[in-house]
């Protein structure tokens, strides 16, 4: 990495770097860092807390002017560890008529502190997966706004609990607590009330408005066939009827901990007979010696080294979801980095992509039925292909109900899920060496509904591609890992007549490239890291005749001298570009930090009758 003046002098003067590899352990993995020793201080000392971000686009409805608002948690993470999440009683507003609801957290934090992974589940069932950002003496804050209309059924009952999870330590030299507010905000597009105040976000620029097809809250919603019939062509676009958590019980949160590959989650459910389209939404983080799974080099590097990590068993990891013990979904997921991450001062003042909030992944399960609709319990089981410990994993069966029937018919006609193919080649000598690992795999799911829309078939084909290598240099100094992962899927609904009712192709992207070379510093497990880090999430959408696109990518560099798990002093900067396009506008923001400021930040946004 070529290094501006500035730092190498910093290099030069401010830290004591051997010139023989004095230290004992060769320090070559990626690891998670707090910077309660360090932070880059802001000259311009003012009694406000720094504000951090994650780059997203706005919420379609952010300029409407919420019907109602409901403070619904407010609470402070001290030293939470080992406790059961925060709960608290949820019913929706009153007296509020609303289409569309989303989430307002708002996080403050000072002192010193890790990062902290947490969660929030409405009876049981996850709404949100989130992070946090390290803390300052002089504070840190951000807001995190999700879109939960997709989760209507849950927030129209009353009565039911709110958790809260975020497990916390906090002691003499770990001081931050986490003070958390979280605020739902209900919306009635259908009213004309729209916002003059603050960003003009040309509401059109959304599919909002496309249809009058959005639900209205009523006491027994009445869905008619006819507004079926489009959205079942979307997954994303109306609420499902009814939400069933595939989750633990609850007292240290309701996600599953999967510790290694044979650990597999089961819970029984049974579902409604008249259930004519299934998603089983997954929610996921990786923790411990697998958060930065996809670095991880084989065990035998590790053993005929005598090196002293655990992040081991190779760098490739995917969560499958069984039913009755077969396999009928799986997920790669994209390698969110917290914000301990890699090199914490990357993620000053923006976070890396997903730390906020991190992606959930949906798969179709509508092929399927013809084994779920017998009125008997099934197994729905959630596990970790070549885990090591630990991962957090959940999920919610989104269930869509046919109101005109007590029974649909439905049947699987083909099932086909072969095992990755995953080739593995491994060279090292000593600390040197190079790890690949590629797999493909081709599935296939189709299955008849008989419900009152017709009898239809879905067909879902799904390709994915996995390649990861990791290469090890200069007595394993340096090191770079590579990963790329390609999902292409594609949900096709044909009527009986064999005519084509809908047909939806969407394509995942998210590449990975990290270098980093290492220094060994004067005195034990001190060290100096040069890291280049290069990720983005690519997602194309097509449904019929619209589509979507998103490119969000972040480059990042820097250095930083450690001291075990703590930052001593460094310098980094991120650059961030994030881009949305569908059929009506276009949205783009670019945006820059360096050392903890933000500087360059552009946004635009185009409606498409101006493309
Ligand atoms: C401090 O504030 C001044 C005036 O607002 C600004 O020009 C300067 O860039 C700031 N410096 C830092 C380090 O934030
Ligand atoms: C409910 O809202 C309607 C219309 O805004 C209003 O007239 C009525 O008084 C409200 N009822 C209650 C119980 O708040
Ligand atoms: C949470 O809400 C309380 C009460 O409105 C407010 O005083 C506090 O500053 C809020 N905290 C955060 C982190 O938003
Ligand atoms: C956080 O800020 C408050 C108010 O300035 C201060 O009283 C408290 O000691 C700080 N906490 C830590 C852990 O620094
Ligand atoms: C963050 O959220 C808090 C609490 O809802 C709010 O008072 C504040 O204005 C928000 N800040 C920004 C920059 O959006
Ligand atoms: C929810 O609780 C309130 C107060 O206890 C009660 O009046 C109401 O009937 C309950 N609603 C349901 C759906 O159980
Ligand atoms: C929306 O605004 C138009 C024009 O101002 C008005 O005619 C219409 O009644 C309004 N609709 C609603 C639902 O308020
Ligand atoms: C398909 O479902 C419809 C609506 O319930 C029903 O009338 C019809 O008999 C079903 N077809 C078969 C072959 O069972
Ligand atoms: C490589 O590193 C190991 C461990 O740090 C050290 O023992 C060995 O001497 C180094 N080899 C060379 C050729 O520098
Ligand atoms: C539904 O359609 C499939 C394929 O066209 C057919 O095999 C099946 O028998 C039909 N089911 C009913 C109930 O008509
Ligand atoms: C899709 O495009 C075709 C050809 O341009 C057009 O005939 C059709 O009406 C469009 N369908 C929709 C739903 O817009
Ligand atoms: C802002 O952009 C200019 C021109 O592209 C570039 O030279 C500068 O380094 C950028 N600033 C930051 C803080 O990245």
């Amino acid at each position: 990495m070529p290094l501006p003046p500035l730092i190498l002098l910093y290099l030069i003067f401010l830290i004591p770097i051997c010139s023989s590899s004095a230290a004992a352990e060769p320090l070559p993995h990626q690891s998670h860092f707090t910077k309660h020793k360090f932070h880059i201080k802001n000259d311009n000392k003012s009694d406000s807390y720094q504000q951090y971000f994650e780059i997203t686009r706005p919420l379609p409805f952010d300029t409407l002017i919420p019907s109602c608002t409901l403070p619904v948690f407010s609470h402070d993470f001290d030293n939470t560890i080992g406790l059961p999440p925060a709960t608290t009683d949820y019913s929706p507003p009153t007296n509020c008529t609303w289409t569309h609801v989303s989430l307002h957290l708002s996080v403050a934090s000072n002192g010193s502190q890790y990062d902290r992974i947490a969660a929030v589940w409405l009876d049981g069932a996850e709404i949100l997966r989130t992070s946090t950002a390290e803390p300052t003496p002089d504070g840190v804050f951000w807001n995190v706004s999700k879109d939960l209309t997709r989760y209507s059924s849950l927030l129209r009952q009353e009565n039911i609990t709110l958790s809260v999870m975020l497990e916390n330590v906090v002691n003499d030299v770990y001081t931050g607590v986490y003070r958390l507010n979280l605020t739902f905000l209900y919306y009635d597009t259908d009213s004309n009330d729209t916002s003059s105040e603050g960003f003009n976000f040309p509401l059109s620029l959304f599919p909002l408005n496309r249809k009058s097809t959005v639900m209205k809250w009523e006491e027994n919603p009445v869905i008619s066939t006819m507004n079926r019939e489009e959205n079942s062509l979307d997954l994303y676009e109306n609420p499902a009827d009814l939400i069933i958590p595939v989750s633990g019980n609850g007292d240290e949160g309701f996600w599953f901990r999967i510790e290694k590959d044979s650990d597999v989650k089961y819970k029984g459910i049974q579902i409604p007979s008249n259930t004519y389209k299934a998603v089983i939404e997954i929610y996921v983080s990786f923790h411990g010696n697998d958060e930065f799974w996809y670095s991880n080099p084989p065990d035998s590097y590790i053993e005929m080294n005598n090196l002293e990590t655990k992040r081991g068993n190779g760098a490739y990891r995917e969560v499958l979801v069984m039913l009755n013990d077969n396999v009928v979904g799986s997920v790669i997921p994209f390698p969110v980095i917290f914000t301990g991450g890699i090199n914490p001062l990357f993620w000053e003042p923006i976070v890396s992509i997903g730390a906020f909030d991190l992606p959930s992944y949906d798969i179709d399960l509508t092929p399927f039925l013809g084994m779920l609709l017998d009125g008997k319990k099934h197994s729905f089981g959630l596990k970790v292909a070549d885990a090591i410990s630990f991962w957090l994993v959940d999920a919610n069966l989104h269930l869509w109900l046919d109101d005109n029937l007590k029974e649909v018919q439905a049947m699987a006609i083909e099932y086909s899920f072969p095992s990755i193919n995953l080739e593995r080649e491994s060279k090292f000598h000593e600390l040197d060496g190079s790890f690949e690992i590629e797999g493909k795999r081709k599935s296939e799911f189709s299955g008849w509904v008989n419900s009152s829309m017709g009898n239809l078939t879905t067909h879902v084909h799904k390709k994915l591609k996995f390649e990861n290598t990791i290469k090890f240099h200069n007595n394993g100094t340096q090191k770079v890992v590579k990963q790329q992962v390609k999902v292409k899927w594609e949900l096709r609904v044909e009527s009986d007549t064999g005519n084509l009712i809908s047909r939806t192709i969407v394509k995942r992207k998210y590449p990975l490239k990290i270098t980093s070379s290492t220094l060994a510093g004067s005195e034990k497990n001190n060290y100096l890291m040069i890291t280049n880090l290069e990720h983005s999430l690519t997602e194309e959408k097509s449904n019929g005749n619209s589509s979507s696109s998103l490119v969000n990518s972040q480059q990042s560099s820097g250095w930083m001298f450690v001291q075990d798990h703590d930052v001593l002093s460094g310098a980094a900067t991120t650059h961030q570009s994030y881009t949305y396009k569908d059929d009506i506008g276009y949205y783009s923001r670019i945006v820059s930090a360096a050392n903890g400021e933000l500087g360059n930040d552009t946004t635009s946004f185009l409606c498409s009758s101006s493309l």
